[in-house]
């Protein structure tokens, strides 16, 4: 029989205005790889939180290693062997990767476990992802990604029997994520507990035991893997079937909205050219590092660049700094949602109306009703999970922080809407919504342009793709070009680069 590491029963929480468990019962045995599933909101996070003493529960037991335990604070979850990776970045922006990882390293059992010790499991489980940084890099100078990474290792180096991932893959690459499952089968092999979150279902066929699905704080059920599809985990998610397919294609017109001529940023952004139409979802992929991001940066002024002339509507425009993009209509929604001007102490209704300012400002005593009324929208279109427009968004899930930073670019309307990786840690019921969305303002005669490391995504979505590969566009493919192989062929550069227009 194998063991009980960690068992929860009839645990409850509430926040002000929700509800956000009751009464939720989970186990997890040794040489397990346990999902946790639900919709955006569900409680999964907070779920999380209390068993690793991040929240108090109202009501409820936890149990580790059979023994009922009252976990005071994260250092009393670490101490008996819990180790998680949260949702949301945690790391000290301005100390080192390795003193980021040691910081708070609770004694093992051992006692303390030297340092020099630590640091060469450290080293070597960054070895194990390849990175390109040194221990001693500031986090501050890491890219999302490789700060995901760090926050991994950090939660790996602990000696722990319980090891919690909430959502680790959203800023990894597929080579990463894979190098992350391999150590996850390792734990497990060792009789390690593992509880895995996430929103990909590839990942969670591939990788685990059991599934649990919660939905609105409620526990629907305990299910193995092997026995279960993806729509029957989807229907215990949200109680009804969704349809897992992509909105018809659009028709754009023959109107080039936006042209890019020559941009050069750097070494990942070379002589980048292409063109979007009105009407037209234009996919973006590449590999992780192939430039992808930086040239989105370059040619909305978030960044410098040496030489590149941007069009728009026939017209030169001059963009060389986020406010000219802005002023133009053109929106770049960053993959980094607190860099993004997501406020997270301030309410939802704020946070829409900051990207209002210049114009509800003029409005002297409108501009709070309006606010409000585009809040509402916002809450609405992309419904989001929040008591009402006043929550802040700090304390709504991680899904639904995503959903008002979308709306609260589309509420003003763009004519160029870009967008690095819309769905990241969005639930497959919303994530259908917004490719609706994204559509539906296609349709409308926005130009739209999606950044997505997801194949099936872009696939799915995009009018076109345009590949790009060692910071440079490999080819731009449409119609029946546009499939998995022929856009990894391009991606890893099995195909020379083409003059492209
Ligand atoms: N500190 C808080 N104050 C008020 N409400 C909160 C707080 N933290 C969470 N909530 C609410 O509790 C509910 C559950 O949130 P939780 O973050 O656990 O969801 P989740 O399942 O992790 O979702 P996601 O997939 O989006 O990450 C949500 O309705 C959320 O708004
Ligand atoms: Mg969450």
């Amino acid at each position: 029989m194998a063991r009980t590491l960690l068992a929860a029963r009839g645990i409850r929480k509430e926040f002000p205005g929700t509800v956000a468990l009751d009464n939720v019962s989970f186990e997890l045995i040794e040489g397990e790889i346990h999902a946790l599933m639900g919709e955006n909101g569900a409680g999964k996070s907070t779920f999380l939180k209390i068993v690793t003493g991040a929240l108090q529960p109202d009501a409820g037991e936890i149990q580790l290693a059979g023994r009922s335990v009252r976990l005071h604070s994260p250092v009393d979850a670490r101490r008996m062997g819990v180790a998680i990776v949260h949702q949301e970045l945690s790391l000290f922006p301005d100390i080192s990767v390795m003193e980021n990882i040691l910081v708070g390293q609770a004694p093992t059992r051992a006692g303390f476990m030297r340092r020099r010790q630590m640091q060469e499991i450290c080293e070597r489980y960054l070895a194990r992802f390849h990175v390109s940084f040194s221990p001693s890099e500031l986090v501050k100078n890491l890219s999302v990604s490789q700060q995901q990474i760090v926050e991994i290792v950090k939660a790996l180096v602990t000696d722990a029997s319980v090891y919690i991932f909430d959502e680790p893959t959203s800023a990894l690459s597929v080579e990463d994520a894979s190098r992350l499952f391999d150590v996850l089968r390792e734990l497990k092999s060792q009789g390690k507990g593992i509880i895995y979150v996430s929103h990909k279902f590839d990942e969670i066929f591939q990788l685990t035991d059991r599934i649990t699905v919660l939905r609105d704080g409620a526990l629907i059920g305990t299910v193995q893997t092997s026995r279960t599809s993806a729509d029957d985990v989807i229907r215990m998610m949200v109680g009804r079937s969704i349809e897992r397919i992509y909105p018809d294609k659009g028709n754009p017109e023959d109107q080039i909205l936006l042209r890019v001529q020559n941009l050069n940023a750097g070494s990942k952004c070379r002589n980048v050219s292409f063109e979007l139409r009105k009407g037209e979802i234009l996919g973006v992929f590449g590999l992780v590092g192939s430039g992808r991001t930086e040239i989105m940066r370059a040619m909305t002024g978030v960044d410098p660049r040496t030489s590149g002339d941007i069009v728009l509507d026939g017209r030169p425009v001059r963009i060389h700094a986020v406010q000219d993009a802005i002023r133009h209509g053109v929106y770049y929604l960053t993959e980094d949602r607190k860099e993004q001007g997501l406020f997270l102490k301030m309410s939802i209704r704020d946070n829409v109306a900051v990207t209002h300012l210049d114009r509800l400002a003029k409005r002297g005593l409108l501009q709070r009703v309006r606010a409000r009324e585009l809040a509402e929208q916002v809450i609405r279109d992309l419904r989001v999970k929040a008591k009402d427009d006043e929550q802040l968004v700090g304390s709504l899930s991680g899904g639904n922080q995503q959903k008002v930073m979308i709306g609260k670019w589309v509420s003003r309307q763009p004519r160029v809407l870009i967008l690095d990786e819309p769905t990241r840690g969005i639930d497959v019921g919303a994530k259908a919504e917004i490719h609706q969305l994204l559509r539906k303002l296609a349709n409308e005669g926005i130009g739209i342009i999606v950044i997505s490391s997801e194949l099936p995504e872009i696939v799915g979505l995009s009018d076109r793709v345009l590949v790009v590969h060692n910071g440079t566009v490999a080819g731009v493919l449409s119609g029946s070009d546009m499939n998995d192989e022929i856009i990894m062929e391009y991606a890893s550069g099995l195909h020379k680069e083409i003059a492209v227009g």
